[in-house]
């Protein structure tokens, strides 16, 4: 009896073997003939999609100390989706201050001088402080601050990601996405830094004119053209050829302050889902801008000064930004400002 069952066993083992040496030949038959097909198709080594994936897994996992993390869905811990009331009161200027956490008193100091919404007539103006998440070691204490300003002013949109000065980019851009999603039928953008004198009422009437159509493609600021990247390791605008390897950055405006048209603003967040972030922000939006085809439009002599100025009513009647201005001197020339002067 044992035999039989050897037998059967060794046939059934043999027509199993037999099977499966079948199967594996038709089965590489196929195969062979699904790679040719695929190989027909061509060189898929050359698609630059797959060379980027390839490079953005190498950047994940040796990320330069510089390098940025976008896109990326950051979120938005304080918040306004109201702040523009809607798609048909659309502000005509929206303001995107840069604003540190810690600097509440500088804050402050905005809302009662050129942060003010309601100091140019017959025009709607929204203004909003753009920060981050304070340093770890700060942070619970100096988020129940922000959570109390917030609660009197109703003017600050925190993102979740550290506030650094390497992390400006970030900032901007998440300016910009709460534009696209709460706001984006504003006419106009303008992008500033808070350690800066503005004069709300020459940029709008004189540089975007209400009354006039409205300008599209439209940037404008302080114009950097053909600079260089900083190759000196340790300069507060070093940037690492690794990052950014040409050896001329496009045309762009100077981070203390630029005007845009809303639609461009809208652009120029969309490109940068594509164009590798660096963390100059004011070059990266040039290269963004580089990418659109559209070039800054120069703005009129001396009115957006990347340099300090000493004020002087009249001077300061006719400009639109002064870099390096120190708030307590802004709190203490306001009132002279806004006088009417008839000596200009
Ligand atoms: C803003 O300006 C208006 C008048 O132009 C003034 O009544 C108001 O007090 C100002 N707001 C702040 C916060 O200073
Ligand atoms: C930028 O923010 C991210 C997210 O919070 C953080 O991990 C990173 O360290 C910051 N980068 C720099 C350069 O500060």
């Amino acid at each position: 009896m044992r035999w039989q069952l050897m037998v059967k066993a060794l046939l059934g083992s043999a027509f199993m073997g037999l099977l499966m040496l079948l199967v594996n030949q038709q089965w590489g038959s196929w195969m062979s003939s699904m790679d040719s097909s695929l190989s027909s198709q061509k060189a898929p080594s050359e698609d630059p999609l797959v060379l980027s994936s390839r490079k953005y897994e190498w950047e994940t996992q040796t990320p330069h100390p510089l390098d940025l993390r976008y896109p990326y869905p950051y979120p938005f811990l304080i918040n306004h989706p109201d702040k523009c009331g809607g798609l048909r009161d659309a502000p005509f200027l929206l303001i995107l201050v840069m604003s540190k956490p810690q600097d509440v008193g500088i804050r402050q100091v905005i809302r009662q001088t050129w942060g003010n919404e309601t100091l140019v007539p017959g025009v709607v103006i929204r203004c909003l402080f753009v920060l981050g998440l304070p340093q770890p070691l700060f942070a619970q204490k100096l988020q129940d601050v922000l959570e109390e300003e917030d609660k009197e002013h109703g003017d600050l949109l925190q993102v979740g990601f550290l506030d650094t000065y390497r992390n400006l980019t970030l900032k901007v851009l998440m300016g910009l996405e709460w534009m696209a999603q709460y706001c984006p039928t504003a006419r106009y953008v303008l992008k500033v830094d808070s350690d800066v004198f503005l004069n709300p009422i020459f940029l709008v009437q004189q540089i975007l004119q209400p009354n006039r159509p409205l300008k599209l493609n439209f940037i404008t600021g302080h114009i950097f053209r053909n600079s260089t990247p900083m190759r000196t390791q340790g300069d507060k605008w070093y940037m690492p050829p690794e990052l950014y390897p040409k050896n001329m950055y496009p045309d762009y405006c100077a981070g203390l302050g630029y005007v845009m048209s809303g639609s461009l603003a809208l652009r120029i967040l969309t490109e940068a889902q594509r164009v590798k972030a660096i963390y100059l922000e004011d070059v990266f939006v040039g290269l963004c801008l580089q990418q659109l085809g559209v070039k800054p439009t120069p703005s009129p002599p001396n009115t957006f000064l990347i340099f300090w100025r000493k004020y002087d009513h009249c001077t300061f009647d006719r400009l639109v930004l002064v870099h390096h201005f120190q708030h307590q001197e802004l709190l203490r020339i306001w009132p002279d400002f806004l006088r009417a002067n008839t000596n200009c």
